[in-house]
């Protein structure tokens, strides 16, 4: 029993690192579309409504989580770093919150189910025109559509939503981010919502894929090199749904102007 379960394991890990493997090696075709390019994401988005409790964002996860181990890899925060989100939430208990990286809306289900505070809501930016529809989708079956603004194109090329949506909360502000999309952008979007005053004292800047293998460079060093402007811990985990493939996640408070104090 014990020797059947193991061989079970392995065959799922070895099924999810050859998934992920594939997607890798269309990795021009996976940064220009931000899809895989064999048509998992969609075929998981129809598993998803076919299969997951409407209005259950739990559900929505679990579907999303199995369907990333058995059918196809994803690259979604996942159910190993997904509770380093969850503790960061709970920390901040943020109103308003802005994502960079929507992808297929696991993250964007995952923030939306815990803002608890009257009136908050996600904006959520994503590239690619595919993943944008099947986002929506997704979070409209986890039946937070009310919760979530969803915004198709760059971030910092939707700079003034980004802006319209603060006006509307009545805040000038992010209390959290969450930087998940190129990690090449990290940096320079960072700067360009720190420099627009996006950032606030103590908001919350989660980043995940912040390992030292395929974390950024620049915005790596940046947040070990900053204290005064961000206090950060580190949090090792491991890359969505590869137990052997080590990653991290940094949760930094914002602290501006401290040097005035
Ligand atoms: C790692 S995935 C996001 C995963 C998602 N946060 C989750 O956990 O479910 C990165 C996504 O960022 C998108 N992306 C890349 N660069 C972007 C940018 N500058 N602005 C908005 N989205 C971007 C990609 O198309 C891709 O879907």
């Amino acid at each position: 029993m014990a020797l059947l379960s193991f061989l079970k394991a392995l065959m799922a890990a070895l099924f999810t690192t050859f998934s992920f493997l594939k997607a890798l090696i269309n990795k021009k075709e996976l940064y220009a579309t931000g899809q895989a390019g064999d048509g998992r994401e969609k075929a998981m988005l129809a598993h998803v409504i076919r299969t997951a409790e409407k209005g259950n964002p739990l559900s929505v996860l679990n579907v999303m989580d199995a369907y990333a181990k058995t059918s196809g890899w994803l690259m979604n925060i996942g159910d190993d770093k997904g509770p380093i989100l969850d503790q960061a939430l709970d920390k901040y208990n943020p109103r308003v919150v802005i994502e960079l990286g929507t992808f297929c809306g696991y993250s964007a289900v995952r923030i939306a189910s815990q803002l608890h505070k009257e009136g908050s809501k996600l904006i959520t930016f994503e590239m690619s025109p595919d993943n944008y529809n099947i986002a929506r989708q997704i979070i409209e079956h986890a039946g937070l559509s009310s919760k979530v603004v969803s915004v198709q194109g760059k971030f910092n090329e939707r700079l003034d939503v980004a802006k319209q949506f603060l006006k509307e909360m009545n805040t000038t502000h992010f209390d959290f981010v969450f930087i998940d999309h190129w990690v090449h952008s990290y940096m320079p979007d960072y700067l360009l919502l720190k420099e627009n005053e996006m950032l606030g004292k103590g908001t919350g800047v989660i980043a995940d894929n912040m390992g030292a293998f395929i974390g950024p460079a620049d915005f790596r060093k940046y947040v070990k090199t900053h204290p005064e402007e961000l206090e950060t811990v580190e949090y090792k985990s491991n890359a969505e749904y590869l137990w052997w493939f080590p990653d991290s996640i940094t949760v930094s408070t914002f602290k501006p102007f401290t040097r005035f104090y």
